[in-house]
């Protein structure tokens, strides 16, 4: 039995994440955001994903632990839009080490994330995933997320030599 899968979930504690913690969220982020399941260029995982939402969102920057191991993480921020009154809480991206996941520990972030989020006022949370990503699509239905929409994402090669039209015969 390895170390993490050895934790049990009743000492799991789900705190703030620290600046000590940085980089040990990177590395779990690196294993479990595998380009299969993130294709997106869009979404990115890299270290200013980690600082940018620490320095701008701490509260809602949570780890699981259990001893002195991190098990898992969840990195939000909250949005309000012009002309809504509505504040949205986007929960951008939630990773359990792969060893023990299936194991309750992304659900236990989820609610403290949740209930943070409910106590600064978000009325609606927002999350994103690859539609191929099923776990996480069960794990998002799972915790009540519904209403599914499908986005297009399309790009264009500037590098690439465009070619003339042949001019056009008389
Ligand atoms: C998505 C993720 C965070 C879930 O964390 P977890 O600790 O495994 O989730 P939990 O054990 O709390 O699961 C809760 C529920 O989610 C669903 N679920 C979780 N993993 C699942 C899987 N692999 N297949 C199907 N359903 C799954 C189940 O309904 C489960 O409830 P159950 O245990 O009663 O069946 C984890 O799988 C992960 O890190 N995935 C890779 C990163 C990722 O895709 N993040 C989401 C986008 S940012």
């Amino acid at each position: 039995m390895s170390d993490s899968s050895s934790a049990g979930k009743e000492n799991l504690r789900i705190r703030e994440m620290t600046i000590d913690d940085l980089s040990e969220v990177f590395h779990i982020g690196e294993e479990v955001f595998t380009a299969e399941s993130f294709q997106s260029l869009y979404r990115t995982w890299d270290e200013y994903e980690i600082t940018t939402l620490f320095n701008s969102d701490n509260e809602l920057c949570l780890v699981a632990e259990a001893g002195d191991k991190i098990l898992g993480f969840a990195l939000g921020t909250t949005v309000t839009k012009h002309n809504s009154p509505w504040k949205y809480g986007y929960l951008v991206w939630v990773g359990v080490r792969r060893d023990i996941q299936q194991g309750g520990v992304g659900s236990g972030l989820f609610k403290e994330i949740k209930h943070r989020m409910k106590e600064q006022g978000v009325r609606m949370m927002i999350i994103d995933t690859s539609a191929d990503n099923l776990p996480a699509v069960h794990f998002f239905q799972k915790q009540g997320f519904g209403d599914i929409q499908e986005h297009v994402y399309m790009s264009l090669n500037l590098s690439r030599k465009s070619r003339k039209k042949p001019a056009k015969k008389s």
